[in-house]
């Protein structure tokens, strides 16, 4: 009988696979209602003198069946513990994802090339919002309702008197309004005017500069920019004032620069004349400075503005605008 449930029960420990079949099998053999348990309990059935010798095979039965249950619990233990750390490992001889060095965008690096040289001839830098009055935008700029620039073609209308800034400028008349004279500052920014060709993004970057105190004139205006167009493209660039005329402005001018890529001998870009124009500027309509409180009589000053993407295409001689904002990783790894 116990040599019968003995190799049974060796059996049936061979073929365990899991934890959870040790379970049943102790619970089966062992447990209130298991097979030995039943074995003790039926022993005091026999007779007395077969119940010694009956009782110690079953203890023996059942003190093998607990050490071979404990003994296979480690073992299924052990063995689960091993595939989790298998399964768990890290291959340190795979070779490494590298992750990729990042670089500032070419436009980030012209903005911020401009903005230091201004900002070591003492300018500070201001900001102003995206989506803008129309008053700032144009009004006290000294746009008339009836200017071009006004025209649904051009400007981004939010409603009939919020636009999309359609350039840097507004933000002169934010600063004049809230800061007495002396000022001195340049206020970069995104811009939005409704146009879009290879040389026009409907979404672009301006540089505004402002200076205002007593006797400015169009001497520190040609100066500042001088030194600027210097710093920028080289000392032996060549500098040109052409008049030219913008609302907020009197007198105004466009400032071009001799062909770096040419040395002005005539070539594509500087579409065979020698010059390149890189920028808007002049002396700040009294106008304007009436619209915002100051005195004219008392304060003059100088304005400039500039196109960060058309100066980055001069640079870098790149031809289309759009490639700027493609986000083309082939294209920004080059600066
Ligand atoms: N706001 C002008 C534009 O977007 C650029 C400009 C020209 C700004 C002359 C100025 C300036 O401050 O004086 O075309």
């Amino acid at each position: 009988m116990s040599a019968d449930l003995s190799n049974t029960f060796h059996d049936e420990l061979q073929s365990l696979k899991d934890l959870s079949g040790l379970v049943q099998l102790r619970v089966k053999y062992l447990g209130k209602k298991g097979i030995l348990t039943a074995e003790l309990k039926s022993l005091s059935s026999l007779p007395a003198e077969e119940r010694k010798a009956a009782g110690k095979r079953v203890n023996d039965l059942k003190n093998l069946i607990e050490s071979e249950l404990d003994a296979k619990e480690a073992s299924l233990k052990a063995e689960a513990l091993k595939a989790q750390l298998l399964s768990e490992s890290i291959d340190i001889s795979l070779p490494g994802k590298s992750a990729g060095f990042g670089r500032q965008h070419p436009l980030s690096r012209v903005m911020s090339e401009i903005a230091d040289i201004f900002v070591k001839m003492g300018f500070s830098i201001e900001e102003g919002p995206e989506v803008e009055l129309d008053k700032y935008n144009f009004e006290l700029l000294n746009i008339p309702k009836d200017h071009p620039a006004r025209d649904m073609q051009d400007t981004f209308y939010v409603s009939d008197e919020i636009v999309l800034r359609t350039h840097t400028s507004p933000v002169q008349v934010r600063v004049m309004q809230r800061q007495k004279p002396p000022l001195r500052f340049i206020a970069p920014g995104r811009v939005y005017r409704c146009d879009a060709d290879i040389t026009h993004s409907p979404m672009f970057h301006q540089i505004e500069g402002l200076m205002i105190d007593r006797d400015i004139t169009f001497s520190n205006l040609k100066a500042v920019l001088r030194t600027f167009v210097h710093q920028m493209f080289g000392a032996d660039t060549a500098v040109r004032f052409r008049p030219s005329f913008f609302p907020f402005t009197e007198p105004s001018a466009e400032i071009d620069i001799g062909c770096f890529l040419c040395k002005q001998a005539g070539c594509r870009v500087c579409k065979s004349t020698g010059w390149l124009e890189v920028l808007g500027a002049g002396m700040v309509n009294p106008a304007v400075l009436e619209n915002v409180g100051y005195d004219p009589d008392e304060y003059s000053g100088f304005a400039f503005g500039m196109g960060i993407e058309r100066i980055a295409m001069l640079k870098y001689a790149i031809d289309d605008i759009r490639l700027f904002f493609d986000n083309d990783a082939r294209f920004l790894r080059q600066f």
